[in-house]
């Protein structure tokens, strides 16, 4: 990827807090009862009217605004008429187009109560995103936060999703670099300032081989765990500067 101009990463910045902006706006929803085409429908809606576009929506087939992957799902998990239930966890990955630049960005809630593991996994995955992101310098490869990632979430007693994980981003939704969620230090890709990334690790109770199923009607693929556990993930979209890196969809945790 081509370092940005001054203008484009302030589109980027746009594009990264409209899209942290919607993921919290949908928030409000995620109660028991609310079916994940609800969901999708809200925030189909609300990025329409800022003047917008979802980029899930259409995306190689793909049918939906978000991705809306439960309890046992991995990612991209497509709304259907699934009503949420106390005690689900559910991602929720919004990415939005603005004046041609994306803005990729999820978090996995928590459905009223839940149990002390799914509290769990859900907090180290949202930690892990973090030790993803303190790694994001433009001296550092992308298997340095691979590494960092992997190194906590393995010590905490989980499994780090090899198969699938964060991308290079901008006007393209998914460019390169890969970024993955294990790797080895000083490996992989160089992170050059001035491009964007995210990182987004997908985190499993246990190392069972996870599930490609398809998404009707398109080459996306869905993912579940193989032995039916919780998944959890979250995401941000960050700028790589000359000294570290930026958040660009920041929203309260
Ligand atoms: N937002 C997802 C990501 O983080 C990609 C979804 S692609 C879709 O990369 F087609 F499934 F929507
Ligand atoms: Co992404
Ligand atoms: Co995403």
């Amino acid at each position: 990827m081509t370092p940005l101009k001054a203008n484009e990463i302030k589109l980027m910045e746009k594009a990264g807090q409209l899209a942290a902006e919607t993921l919290h706006y949908v928030s409000q929803f995620v109660k028991p009862g609310i079916t994940t085409n609800e969901l999708d429908t809200i925030v189909h809606e609300y990025t329409l009217s800022k003047g917008a576009q979802s980029a899930p929506l259409g995306y190689h087939g793909y049918p939906k605004s978000i991705c809306t992957s439960l309890n046992d799902c991995i990612c991209h998990g497509v709304p259907d008429n699934t009503a949420l239930k106390e005690g689900d966890i559910i991602n929720i990955d919004v990415t939005t187009i603005k004046d041609g630049f994306h803005g990729d960005t999820s978090r996995t809630f928590m459905v009223g109560e839940v149990s002390e593991s799914a509290k769990r996994i859900v907090d180290v995955a949202y930690q892990a995103m973090w030790e993803g992101l303190e790694q994001v310098h433009p001296n550092n490869k992308t298997g340095d936060i691979g590494f960092a990632i992997n190194k906590f979430v393995t010590r905490k007693g989980y499994y780090a999703v090899k198969e699938i994980g964060g991308h290079g981003i901008g006007q393209t939704f998914h460019g390169e670099p890969f970024v993955p969620s294990h790797g080895k230090k000083g490996k992989g890709d160089i992170l050059r300032p001035w491009t964007c990334i995210t990182v987004e690790p997908m985190i499993n109770e246990t190392p069972a081989a996870l599930k490609e199923l398809p998404v009707e009607n398109s080459s996306i693929k869905y993912y579940l765990t193989g032995d039916g556990t919780l998944s959890a993930q979250f995401e941000h979209t960050v700028l790589i500067t000359d000294e570290g890196y930026q958040v660009l969809t920041l929203w309260d945790y």
